[in-house]
């Protein structure tokens, strides 16, 4: 066995895997145009299965939670059909297979919502700053419009629903997507959600969507097979808050009453899914993880050096590596050989065939 601490066996829910590298979540627009994984996902997914957990990619647990053509679903038969070629071939003794669910909320497009209608979002404010990548090109986005009660309500249980459809297609648990700006986001933040019923206002009403969530997958899947993810030093796509150390330190103390399989956060100097100035408010990953009762993963720009050295420092028990990973299809084997690492080709990131996607080479026989 090698040295590293990235290949210590470590427990993860109700698994014990074999080592510590995440295969984090990436969107990379290859299902079909009704959301359906591929043969080609398959093939991509089975690459990387050397890592100790794969968290399959963003997938949407509604026609809305879409902001892209060909992003996966997880809410009809044919969805669930569909994944389970994939989370088999992912799968191998010693490693877990989750699922991110998601939705964008405000992040989505009328030209990508069912019936052609402006997206939906706790209140009716514009992402700023940012523009909606349409196969036109940039253009700005729109006033979303609000969300009803009954809506929330609905969009609660699709979550749910898509957890116990994650448990059919095979997945071993789900991540909720709580990152980036993205809908459960949008509630927790105060300068996005300006609500005046229950899910608005006070930190506590502000939290009452992501709680409801938990609470509803938690119905479907024993709560030591979800985990959730936060990027609370990042204010990608406009996500805006005025405390964001208490926002995020309350959340995450009040997630140790579910004994969740892990909490995921995402590091400060991540603007979504690139590198950015890390502003002089961030809050360091250490005082957050702290907070948190269980198994903690991070995210963010590492590589093997600073993954050991979270690791050794108590700050993470799991490393996530997203643009490596894309890179480097057998990166815990390049890890453990300490062997060159490919560089990242920005063509083929978000749809197209196998250009960029599955035709990174495994490493150079020299080294095996
Ligand atoms: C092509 C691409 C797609 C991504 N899609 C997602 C996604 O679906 N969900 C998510 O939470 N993060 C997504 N991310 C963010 C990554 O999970 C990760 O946080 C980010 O790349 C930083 O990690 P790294 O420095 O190891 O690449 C994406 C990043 C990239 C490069």
């Amino acid at each position: 066995m090698s040295d590293s601490r990235l290949f210590h066996p470590v427990r993860l829910g109700d698994r014990h895997i074999e080592n510590r590298i995440v295969l984090p979540p990436l969107t990379r627009s290859r299902a079909t145009s009704d959301g359906s994984a591929t043969e080609l996902m398959r093939e991509y997914y089975a690459q990387r299965s050397g890592a100790g957990l794969i968290i399959a990619e963003g997938t949407v647990v509604t026609p809305q939670a879409s902001a892209y053509a060909n992003v996966p679903g997880l809410f009809t038969d044919e969805q669930i059909n569909a994944w389970r070629p994939v989370v088999e071939a992912s799968k191998r003794v010693g490693n877990a297979v989750y699922c991110q669910l998601w939705h964008v909320g405000r992040q989505s497009h009328s030209s990508v919502q069912p019936d052609g209608l402006p997206p939906q979002a706790p209140s009716p404010v514009a992402i700023k700053g940012f523009s909606y990548r349409s196969p036109e090109g940039r253009i700005p986005y729109e006033t979303p419009r609000e969300l009803t009660t009954d809506q929330i309500k609905e969009i609660v249980q699709a979550f749910g629903t898509a957890a116990a459809n994650a448990a059919k297609a095979g997945f071993d648990g789900v991540e909720l997507h709580g990152a980036n700006g993205y809908l459960i986001e949008q509630f927790l933040d105060d300068g996005i959600n300006f609500r005046t019923d229950e899910y608005g206002g006070s930190l506590e009403n502000r939290m009452r969507f992501l709680f409801e969530v938990l609470d509803a997958v938690t119905e479907q899947l024993p709560a030591n097979k979800v985990g959730i993810r936060f990027s609370p030093s990042s204010d990608w796509m406009d996500a805006i808050d005025s405390d964001k150390r208490t926002l995020f330190s309350t959340v995450i103390r009040r997630l140790n009453n579910y004994s969740l399989a892990y909490l995921h956060l995402v590091e400060p100097g991540i603007a979504g899914s690139t590198n950015a100035a890390k502003s002089d408010d961030s809050i360091p990953t250490k005082e957050l993880a702290a907070h948190f009762d269980g198994t903690v993963i991070v995210t963010g720009g590492h590589d093997k050096e600073s993954a050991e050295e979270l690791i050794k420092s108590g700050v993470a028990d799991l490393v996530g590596f997203g643009r490596l990973f894309i890179s480097n299809p057998d990166l815990p084997e390049r890890f453990r050989l300490n062997a060159p690492l490919a560089e990242l080709n920005s063509h083929g990131l978000y749809g197209g065939t196998e250009r960029g996607y599955t035709d990174y080479p495994r490493l150079d026989s020299r080294f095996l």
